[in-house]
C-alpha cells in the first residue's frame, strides 16, 4: 500500500514523505517541483529515495492529476494534500492565482480520492482558521478569518469534512503552525524569517518591517511531520481538526536573541513593530497529545535551532 502526497515536496510534505518511507511505506509524490528533485537539496530524503516515487503534476491541471494519480489509485491507502501558497505578506498580492492552488487545488485532490476511492485523506490546514483571536486556541475555538490566506483554509476544511460526510470518506483536517527547520533555507523566505533563523546561515543585516511585537509557536518541521504521520495513522479519527504545533510560544525578538547566543555573534537583525500576520497563539495541542500520543521533540526551541544550525552548516541543503 502506498500514501500519495501533494505538495511531497515543500517543507513540510518532504518530512512527512521522509518519516512514511522510514517506515517502509511507498510514498507517491505529486509536486510541480518533481522534475527538479535533485536540485531542490532535499538531502535527507535520500536515504528513502528508494521508497519515493516522483510525479510532477499540477494540482490545477485537473486532467493530468486523474491520468496520475489514477496509475497509483489501485494501492493507494491514503491521500496528504499538503500543496498550498502560504501565509504572508505577499499572498494578497495575487488573490486569484492563491486562492486557486489551495483551494481548487484542494477541490482536484479531493475529487482525485473520491472518483479513485482512496479511502482516507489528510488535509493540511492551519491555525490561520482562528484569526487573530488570543493563544490557548482549541479545536472547538470558533472559526476566525482574518486573512485571503485564512479563508482558504477555512474553505478547504469545510469542503473537505463535507466531502468526508457526503462520500463516506475518512477525512482528517491538521491545523499545523508556523514551521521553520531542516528543508527551507532562510535565505529563500520572507524577511522576518531571515531576521530569525537567517544567521544560522551567515545572514545579517536583514531589517524586518514587523514582527517585533508578536509570539508566535514557532514549530521545528520534525514536530510538524510527526503530528501529521500520527493523526494520518492514528484510528477513529474520521472528521476531526487536530492542532499541530510545539505548543511554546516565543516573542520574536526572544528568537533573534536565542539565534544571536547560539551562533556567537550579533548579526545585525532589526524587527519593525507590530504582527507579521494576525494570529494568536499558541495553539492548545492536548487534544493532539491526547487523541493521537503526539509529542513536540522540540518544545525546547534552542534545541530546534541547534538542529537546522547543523542541517545548514551540512551545505547539501545548497538549492533547498
Ligand atoms: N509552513 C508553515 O509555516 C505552515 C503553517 C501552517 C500551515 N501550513 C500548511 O502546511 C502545508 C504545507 O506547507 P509547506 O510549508 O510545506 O509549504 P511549501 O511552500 O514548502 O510547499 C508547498 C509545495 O507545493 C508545491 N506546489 C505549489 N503549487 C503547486 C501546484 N500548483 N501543483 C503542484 N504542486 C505545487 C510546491 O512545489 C511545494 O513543494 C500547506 O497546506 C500550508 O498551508 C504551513
Amino acid at each position: 500500500m502506498s500514501v500519495l502526497i501533494f505538495g511531497g515536496l515543500g517543507h513540510v510534505g518532504s518530512w512527512v514523505a521522509h518519516d512514511l518511507a522510514r517506515q517502509g511505506k511507498k510514498v507517491v509524490i505529486f509536486d510541480m517541483d518533481a522534475g527538479r528533485f535533485d536540485q531542490l537539496g532535499l538531502d535527507y530524503l535520500e536515504e528513502v529515495r528508494d521508497n519515493l516515487v516522483l510525479e510532477p503534476v499540477d494540482v490545477l491541471d485537473t486532467h493530468t492529476m486523474f491520468e496520475r494519480v489514477g496509475a497509483h489509485a489501485r494501492e493507494a491507502e491514503a491521500i496528504v494534500f499538503g500543496v498550498a501558497v502560504i501565509a504572508g505578506p505577499t499572498f494578497r498580492l495575487r488573490p486569484f492565482r492563491n486562492i486557486s492552488i489551495n483551494t481548487t487545488g484542494l477541490l482536484n485532490a479531493l475529487e482525485v480520492a473520491r472518483v479513485f476511492n482512496i479511502p482516507k485523506f489528510v488535509n493540511l490546514s492551519s491555525g490561520a482558521v482562528y484569526g487573530d483571536q488570543p493563544g490557548g486556541q482549541t479545536e472547538e475555538t470558533p472559526i476566525k478569518v482574518t486573512d485571503l490566506y485564512g479563508a482558504t483554509k477555512v474553505a478547504n476544511e469545510v469542503l473537505a469534512l463535507q466531502y468526508g460526510e457526503t462520500y463516506g470518506m475518512d477525512v482528517r483536517n491538521a491545523r499545523l503552525y508556523f514551521v521553520y527547520g531542516p528543508g527551507k533555507r532562510p535565505s529563500r523566505m520572507h524577511a522576518l524569517y531571515q531576521a530569525m533563523f537567517g544567521p544560522l546561515e551567515g545572514l545579517s543585516g536583514v531589517a524586518s518591517p514587523n514582527g517585533g511585537d508578536q509570539a508566535l509557536d514557532w514549530t521545528h518541521v520534525a514536530d510538524t511531520a510527526q503530528g501529521v504521520v500520527k493523526l494520518l495513522q492514528a484510528e477513529g479519527m474520521a472528521g476531526e481538526n487536530v492542532n499541530i504545533s510545539c505548543g511554546v510560544a516565543y516573542r520574536h525578538p526572544e528568537i533573534v536573541e536565542r539565534v544571536t547566543r547560539l551562533i556567537g555573534h550579533d548579526s545585525g537583525m532589526t524587527l519593525g513593530p507590530g504582527s507579521f500576520v494576525p494570529r494568536g497563539a499558541p495553539l492548545d495541542i492536548s487534544k493532539a497529545q491526547r487523541l493521537i500520543g503526539f509529542q513536540p521533540r522540540f518544545a525546547d526551541i534552542d534545541a530546534g535551532l541547534a538542529d537546522y544550525r547543523d542541517w545548514l552548516a551540512r551545505g547539501a541543503h545548497r538549492a533547498a
